[in-house]
Parts: C-alpha cells; structure tokens; sequence
C-alpha cells in the first residue's frame, strides 16, 4: 500500500492527513481561533500557530491513520495560493521530513484541490465538470476536463463569497468568521429584506457592491431604531445569505449552460453553507444535472483534499524536489 501524508498551512488551519488509493484515511485539522477577535486573519500570529501546531497535527494524522512515518511513500504540501508565512510552515516541515524519510515531495495547488475535494467519497464525479469553489479568497466556476487540467471559467472581480458573508457579519456585531454563524441565525429568520443583486454579467462575480449596500440600509436603519440589527439579526442574516447564495447558483447554471456540461459540483468553506446546499441540491433535480458536494469536513481548509489531488499526481509520478518553494500568489 502507497501512503501518503498530506499537509495544508495555506491560512488559518494546520491540518494533516493520510491518503492510500484515493482513500482519506485521517483527516486532522487544528482551526486557529487566536484571530476571531482581531476580526480577520493575522498573517503573523497564523504562521507563529502552525509552527506550533503542526507536529502535534502530523502525529495525530499518523496515529489516527495507526500507520508509522516510515511507511510512507511521500509527502503532499500546498505550495499556494495562500499567506506566506503560513506556506512556509507548512514547506519547510515537508521538505525537512521528506529529506529526513528519503521520500519525494509532491507540491499540490489549493484551488485545485478544493475542487478535488468531490473525490473525498462516493459517489464521485466523472469528468468533465463544473465546480464552483467558494471560499473566504477566493470565488471561481472551473471546468474540470481532467484531475490534472482545469480552467477558470469565471472568477470574482473583486470580494470572495466568504468575504461577503464575514463582511456582512462583521457589520452585524458577528465574530470572525461570520459564514457559520450567519448560516445558523438565518435558520431561524426569513428572507425579509432586499438588496442589490449583482450586476456583472456573464461568468464573473462581483461581491463588494452587496456589501456598500448593506452597510448603507444598515446605516439608515440603526439612526431610526439603534436596536434593529439586534431585533433583525436571524433576518438579515437570511435575507444576506439569500442573496450571496442566488448569486453564485444562477451564475453555476450560466456557466453550465454555456459549456454544456452536465455534471456540477461545489466545493470550498462556502460551501458548508446549509442554504447553498439546499439550492444547490434543489436546481439540480430541476434542471436535471448530476450535483456533487463534498461532506463539510471536506469543504472547509484540510489536509485530505490536497492529499487526493496528490494522490492523482503520485500515480503519473509528479514529483517535486527540494528545491519547492512556497507561491502566495500562485497560478491557477
Ligand atoms: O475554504 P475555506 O475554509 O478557507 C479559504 O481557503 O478561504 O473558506 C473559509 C470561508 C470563510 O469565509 C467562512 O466564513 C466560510 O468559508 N464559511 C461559510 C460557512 N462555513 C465556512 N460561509 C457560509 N456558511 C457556512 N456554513
Ligand atoms: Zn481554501
């Protein structure tokens, strides 16, 4: 059997994992919450926490896996995109331990695993297909023609659907990150306010007009009652949601309309959210596509994900050497 540790340090989790044939078979993750009071990432305070964390991680994986160190064939790290001083934690601890093991290193792109993701578990998805990766950096429609090859077809222009959500829940009082919070309260609220949908056309997305007219209407609403955001949270929240979520589902149809692609699928933190899976579930049996969405332990930042899309390069022997570096902004 063909081990493989994986490593994810792009941002705020230090998650590790162990992959035999496609098969997760642990999947730890350590989930920074030193930066919700800050309201958002600290870049120097997440990379000071995987260097703490990511032994403990590494060990936990193996344990849980009940594999030893020396049975692995390599060693998979997110290269980027993603902070770099939290890539280089996570780098460095592969390339120090694949040296130390004599094994190789295998450099895995984040976005792409996202996506790959949808391998985690049955059923899987057949190529080609159409994901929508919705995370707090990033929104993008990808056609995925092989494990290996995959195209943006559109891309935020400006704020992450993540984004949106923690920047609209940052205005409501909401601790960083709001996306799991905003999802909880607005299971308990109806959609009772509007606001403006986003104009972009085409395959793209824009998130950052949502958010000017939310803190506008917000604004206006709290010099008349300066109780309404507490009195409306659970609907605001819904109303929010409802309308991030829309957005990205009429935008996933277009894409996959106009490429005639009938498999689809999500993936990213975003997708967790319970809203966008019903609709996302809901459009499929309607307009009769085949949908796949990863479980949620799959969809938020893990080390599983990158260990599958590693796995797809170990069997055509990518392999990387110790000359990897880590790449913030790397290319799709
Ligand atoms: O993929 P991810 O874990 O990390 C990045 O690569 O960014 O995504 C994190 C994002 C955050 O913006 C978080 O608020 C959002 O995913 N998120 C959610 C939910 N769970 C996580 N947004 C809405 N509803 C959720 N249930
Ligand atoms: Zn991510």
């Amino acid at each position: 059997m063909n081990y493989i540790l994986a490593i994810e340090s792009s941002c705020d989790d230090t998650s590790a994992a162990i992959i035999a044939d496609c098969q997760v078979l642990s999947n730890v993750t350590a989930t920074q919450v030193v930066h919700e009071s800050y309201g958002g990432v600290v870049p120097e305070l997440a990379s000071r926490e995987h260097i703490q964390k990511i032994l403990p991680v590494v060990k936990a994986a193996l344990d849980k896996a009940g594999i030893q160190k020396e049975q692995l064939s390599a060693i998979a790290v997110t290269k980027g995109p993603g902070l770099l001083g939290s890539l280089i934690v996570g780098v460095t601890f592969a390339k120090s331990f694949a040296q130390g093991l004599n094994i190789p290193i295998i450099e895995v792109q984040h976005m792409h695993a996202h996506v790959l993701a949808n391998f985690a578990e049955d059923p899987k998805p057949t190529f080609p297909f159409i994901c929508l990766t919705v995370s707090g950096g990033h929104t993008q429609l990808v056609l995925a023609q092989s494990p290996l090859k995959m195209k943006i077809l559109g891309q935020t222009i400006d704020d992450a659907a993540g984004e949106a959500f923690d920047k609209s829940g940052k205005l409501m009082g909401l601790p960083y990150p709001a996306g799991p919070h905003i999802d909880k309260l607005a299971r308990m609220g109806e959609v009772k306010f509007e606001f403006s949908a986003s104009k972009i056309t085409g395959l793209d997305f824009s998130f950052s007009g949502l958010k000017t007219s939310f803190l506008y209407f917000l604004r206006d609403q709290m010099k008349l009652d300066d109780q309404f955001i507490e009195r409306e949270k659970n609907n605001l929240c819904a109303s929010i949601q409802e309308n991030i979520c829309h957005t990205l589902i009429t935008k996933l149809v277009l894409a996959a309309k106009e490429n005639n692609i009938n498999n689809l699928a999500l993936a990213g933190g975003v997708s967790a959210n319970s809203r966008l899976r019903t609709l996302f579930k809901d459009m499929c049996e309607r307009e009769n596509y085949r949908g796949y969405i990863p479980h949620i332990s799959f969809c938020t930042d893990n080390a599983g994900m990158i260990g599958i899309a590693a796995w797809f390069k170990y069997l055509q022997k990518e392999f990387t050497d110790l000359s990897i570096a880590p790449e913030p902004r790397m290319q799709f």
